[in-house]
């Protein structure tokens, strides 16, 4: 069953000590933390907590973090323990080319685009809507909104938008970024990391003092809560159904916060570059991991004390910069505080970007040099040694989709590609624990059949739980990468040849 073929894991190994002709080996366990975070710290944190805690989870939006965590760690546990047997570069799509053959490895890899590069395009869009607020609206909206976009401002006049030019241009800083190496790369996404960690902290322990008990009283919004309307009386936030209110809001709270968990994953797409990925890759995974879920949780605790969760669905209050309302409103004297904030959100975003078209081009460097797609993705840079050609073509395609396409259209997509990913590599796990038992395994996930199956079935739950559209065009999407297998990659495959 050619279709099922699969690659040997001695191959596969012999393929990443083959350090000389591949990529450097520069990062060390901080690196790799540093990245995980870079790439996890986000709109998730910024733009949703306050989301979530205005439409389901109320206060208890912590509880939903909390959930989403747990999702999460398993799903952790196991890209660890992959990432530290088979250190190559290609995660998720890698780990199921060895396990569940050829074909799952190419939808899994088609999906990862979803996850990583439909994510960049995104989280730049949003970086630059931040952009134009923090300069107080100066870019014209022509030149900051994709063709499909327009508005009518208030003397009659109708603005149609042009093309995204401020998502096109960090779009293009990052990729010469990457270009310029790993190291570099991981030295910025540093950089990026301690300022935006640092105003996570300092909104943390001021916004500490401003807590008002009664703000968290109840703590779940309370069944029979009324509709929150708009000026023109159009609903805007609706608290009847199952999961927008008590506990099931909880966990409707999670799945809107389950984005900001994103990008712990692309920690193993370096495994090729970690100087010690035996050991440092489930530092890397797991570490990025708590320290990410400690922060959220007390900044959850935080934002819902300092405002009320009504104020998060008010149209007239902090329905839009939430955090920065927050501060503005209810912390006084702490105006600058509102001002780093944005600061803040624009550093996390960059890095953000950086850590996805970074996993998105190590993607594609392990798929070329299996011929399941050209040879240009994975040709190295002669003095570099970074897949330059692929940042190229993805900053095209990426870029296209940034300039010209509306933000919200690839948001949901890329929580389907992450989660989809989660499920192969829990199932992942488990076949390879009865098929190769003894194989060396760095570090083993405990009660790996509990992990793997709480692992594979809570992330189908979310998938589940992603509305219609969502998943009608992730159907399509996975559709057209059918279609591209079966006309190239399956007999330019290395395996077919
Ligand atoms: N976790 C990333 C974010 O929140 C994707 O922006």
């Amino acid at each position: 069953m050619s279709l099922f073929r699969k690659k040997s894991l001695e191959s596969i190994m012999a393929q990443a000590a083959d350090s000389e002709k591949g990529l450097k080996r520069t990062l060390g366990a901080g690196n790799l933390i540093a990245l995980g975070i870079g790439a996890i710290i986000g709109a998730g944190l910024f733009v949703r907590t306050a989301a979530a805690a205005g439409q389901a989870a109320g206060p208890g939006v912590t509880l939903s973090f909390i959930l989403a965590a747990v999702g999460c760690a398993f799903a952790g546990l196991c890209y660890a323990e992959f990432a530290a047997m088979i250190p190559i570069s290609g995660s998720a799509y890698a780990y199921s080319y060895v396990t569940m053959g050829e074909l799952v490895a190419w939808i899994i890899g088609w999906a990862l685009i979803m996850e990583y590069a439909l994510g960049a395009a995104t989280v730049s869009i949003a970086w630059s809507e931040y952009l134009n607020r923090l300069m107080g609206g100066a870019i014209p909206y022509e030149w900051c909104h994709s063709p499909f976009e327009s508005f009518t401002d208030t003397a009659g006049v109708l603005h149609s938008g042009i093309i995204n030019a401020p998502a096109l241009i960090i779009l293009l800083l990052v990729t010469l970024l990457l270009i310029k190496g790993s190291q570099e790369s991981a030295f910025v996404n540093a950089i990026i990391v301690f300022i935006k960690v640092a105003i996570v902290l300092i909104f943390i322990a001021v916004g500490w003092q401003f807590i008002k008990p009664e703000n968290h009283t109840p703590y779940l919004i309370p069944e029979g809560t009324a509709a929150v309307k708009d000026a023109a009386g159009k609903v805007i936030a609706d608290y009847s159904g199952w999961n927008k209110h008590g506990w099931g809001g909880v966990l409707g709270g999670a799945a809107i916060v389950f984005f900001a968990f994103i990008g712990f994953d692309a920690v193993s797409t370096a495994a090729q570059e970690a100087k010690n990925p035996k050991r440092d890759m489930p530092i890397g995974i797991l570490g990025s991991l708590a320290v990410c879920t400690v922060l959220y949780i007390l900044f959850g605790h935080v934002l819902t004390g300092v405002a009320n969760w009504k104020d998060f669905v008010d149209p007239e209050k902090g329905r839009e910069a939430s955090v920065a309302y927050a501060i503005s409103a209810y912390m006084t004297g702490y105006g600058w505080l509102a001002k780093a904030v944005t600061v803040a959100i624009l550093a996390g975003f960059s890095s953000v970007i950086l850590v996805m078209l970074m996993g998105q081009s190590r993607v594609f460097y392990s798929m070329s040099n299996d011929g399941l797609i050209p040879k240009i993705f994975s040709d190295l840079h002669p003095k570099f040694k970074t897949p330059y050609k692929s940042n190229w073509l993805l900053f095209l395609f990426v870029g296209g989709f940034a300039a010209f396409v509306p933000g919200h259209v690839a948001g949901d997509l890329t929580s389907f590609g992450t989660l989809f990913a989660f499920v192969l590599v829990s199932i992942g796990i488990w076949i390879l624990r009865k098929k190769s038992p003894n194989m060396e395994r760095p570090f083993k996930t405990p009660v790996y059949q509990v992990v793997c199956a709480l692992g594979a079935i809570i992330c189908t739950a979310m998938i589940i739980g992603l509305d219609r559209q969502t998943l009608i065009a992730a159907f399509v999407w996975m559709a057209i990468g059918l279609v591209v297998y079966f006309a190239y990659s399956k007999k330019s495959s290395k395996l077919h040849k």
